[in-house]
Parts: structure tokens; sequence; C-alpha cells
């Protein structure tokens, strides 16, 4: 199942400066704990914005980008290539982890996507679609409120009426 994870502020940004808005631990466990030792799908600024732009631990890393050259990760140099590599691991849990431009040609493709609602505003310059104004996306899960860090969040949760195969 492909699914997209990602925490979005109230006007659905998800960051700015090729970085995160929020220091939210609790979600960074919740994104720890779903994704481990499964398949993480990104993009290459993604992929920069991670710490000393390492790939993600005891997960396989799909990385899309024109430029990078690495043997950290599986780097694909177009949507193509990133379909295929992603029907190679159809049986296994891929999750779609940003960011922005990634999340929105994969969002089709999502059975669910799991969003982190922040109750808080950012100042984004990057933003994932807003699911709300979106009638093939329904919130099954809404969540309840949760303090991280001094922000509330909630761990609600989309389903893809009409999920696209790949
Ligand atoms: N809130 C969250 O949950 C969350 C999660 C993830 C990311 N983010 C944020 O999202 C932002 C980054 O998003 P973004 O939209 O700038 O970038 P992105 O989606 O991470 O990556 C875009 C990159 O993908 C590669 N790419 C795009 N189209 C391609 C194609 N057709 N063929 C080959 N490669 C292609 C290029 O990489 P190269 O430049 O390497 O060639 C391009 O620069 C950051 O602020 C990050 O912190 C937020």
């Amino acid at each position: 199942m492909i699914r997209a994870i990602v925490h979005a502020d109230k006007e659905w940004g998800i960051g700015k400066g090729n970085g995160m808005m929020f220091s939210l631990p609790k979600d960074m466990k919740f994104f720890r704990e779903t994704t481990m030792n499964h398949v993480v799908v990104m993009g290459g600024n993604t992929l920069r914005s991670f710490p000393n732009a390492k790939p993600l631990k005891n997960r396989v890393n799909i990385v899309l980008s024109r430029g990078q050259v690495r043997d950290d990760c599986v780097i694909v140099r177009s949507y193509e290539e990133l379909f295929k590599a992603m029907k190679d691991h159809e049986d296994e849990e891929i999750y779609v982890i940003g960011g922005g431009e990634v999340y929105r040609e994969l969002l089709p493709y999502c059975e669910e996507v799991l969003v982190t609602k922040v109750d808080a505003v950012g100042g984004a310059e990057v933003f994932f679609p807003n699911l709300d104004e979106n009638p093939d996306f329904q919130c099954v899960d809404e969540g309840e409120p949760v303090d991280d860090n001094g922000l509330t969040i909630r761990f609600t949760r989309y389903k893809n009426l009409k999920t696209r195969k790949l």
C-alpha cells in the first residue's frame, strides 16, 4: 500500500527555507515508528534537508533527483524510473515523505494520507494540496488534540476515494 505522511500547518504549509517550520518531537516519533523498516520515497530537496543530507536508517530510501549521485540510497532520475522502483516494492508499505513537488505528483497514487495537523501558521513557502477541498479525499480519522512542544497537533488520516494504480 502507498501512503503519504506529512505534517502541515493550518494553511497546509509544510516547509520553508528547505527545512521544517516546527520542532515536533511527538510527530517525529510517530513518523519514525510508522515508516521504520518500510520504503520511503522523497525528492532531492527533502534528502538535502535531513541532518548531513543522510538517508533515513533502516528504511529503503528511494530519492527522485536529476543531479545527485550517491550509493547510500536508490536514486531515480524521472517519474518513470520512480514508478518502476515503487512497483519493485509494491508488496511492501511505501511512504511518500515529501516534499512539496513529490507529494503533489504522487498524491493520486496514495491510498491514504497521514496528516499531522499543527494548529499554528508557520509562514510556509512549500504547501501540501488542501485535502479538505479535494472531493477525492475523505477525512476518516480526526485524532485528539495533543500537546507537542507547546503546539497543539492532531494525527489525522485521509482516504483516497479514487486511488490511481502505478
Ligand atoms: N512537513 C512535512 O511533513 C515535510 C516533509 C518533507 C519535506 N518537507 C519540506 O518540503 C520542502 C521540500 O520540498 P520541495 O517541493 O522543495 O522539494 P522535493 O519534492 O523534496 O524535491 C524536489 C526535487 O526532486 C527532484 N525532482 C523533481 N522532479 C523531478 C523529475 N521529474 N525528475 C528527476 N528529479 C526530479 C529534484 O531533485 P534534485 O534537485 O536533487 O535534482 C528536485 O529539486 C522542504 O522545506 C522540506 O522541509 C516537509
